[in-house]
């Protein structure tokens, strides 16, 4: 039984929002085996073709409304409420997923680093505003009212992540980090494990299959999050450990 307070930390990535019938990236039919990034997630790829791009964000933000959280999501938020409610220790879940499901689910302690996609903002006057309508180059900002300036409010390759000094000071501090449904093959996400080590964390993967750092971690629980994730939250808050 542990005795002080007990940080944690969980990153997820697309393969918690899986069962909810939302793509992952790098597997077998993934959004980038269809979809090349290059051509759709990066800044020079909008300054190229931004109808292209605000095409596919449209697309996928039309395939996010009516998604729901799964047990996955739903165990997080109950930990964390569990977590909190008894004080015993920081929690804070970090997502690279850009839906919101972990919202729905009720998590509050939580960070998008690769942006939200049910967010729109202004590149003219920098107006951030939640958003289900589709971008396109003739709609007005409701900040500044201008037009042409509208993209979505997501990380494209090549741009710095949002958080990155919350989520490394919180690293500092971390007892036990849990990486979810996440690759580790996009970094500096995937050097987060390193990262908790260097702190003497306890780390533990939550994927279907092993990630490229799967390696890396101390305890690797291998199988779909909605069974796993829901198992793993139930043993820790019955057990501890
Ligand atoms: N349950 C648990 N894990 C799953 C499930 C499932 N049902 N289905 C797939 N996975 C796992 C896969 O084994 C894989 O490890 O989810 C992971 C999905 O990996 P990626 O598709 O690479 O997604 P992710 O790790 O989130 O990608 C990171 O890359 O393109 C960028 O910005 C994008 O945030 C994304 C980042």
């Amino acid at each position: 039984m542990s005795i002080g307070p007990e940080n944690i930390l969980i990153l997820t990535g697309a393969g918690i929002s899986a069962e909810s019938g939302l793509g992952t990236f790098r597997e077998k039919g993934g959004l980038w085996e269809r979809f090349d990034p290059q051509e759709l997630a990066t800044p020079e790829a909008f300054k190229r073709d931004p109808d292209k791009v605000l095409d596919f964000y449209n697309a996928r933000r039309k395939n996010l409304i009516g998604a729901t959280p799964n047990p996955a999501h739903r165990a997080l938020a109950e930990l964390e409420l569990a977590w909190i409610m008894a004080g015993r220790g920081d929690f804070l879940l970090v997502t690279q997923n850009i839906d919101d499901l972990h919202e729905q689910a009720g998590s509050a302690q939580l960070l998008h680093m690769h942006g939200e996609l049910l967010k729109t903002r202004c590149q003219l006057c920098g107006h951030l505003f939640a958003d289900t309508e589709d971008i396109t180059p003739g709609r007005p900002c409701p900040g500044c009212g201008k037009v042409g300036g509208l993209r979505p409010h997501v990380v494209w390759f090549g741009e710095v992540p949002l958080g990155l000094d919350q989520i490394y000071a919180a690293l500092e501090q971390v007892d036990l980090f849990v990486a979810v449904g996440t690759s580790g093959t996009v970094y500096p996400a995937a050097g987060f494990v390193q990262e908790a080590k260097a702190a003497g964390a306890w780390t533990i993967e939550l994927t279907l299959e092993p990630g490229e750092v799967s390696d890396l971690f101390d305890e690797r629980i291998h199988g779909p999050a909605s069974a796993v994730v829901p198992d793993w939250v139930r043993r820790k808050l019955e057990t501890g450990s």
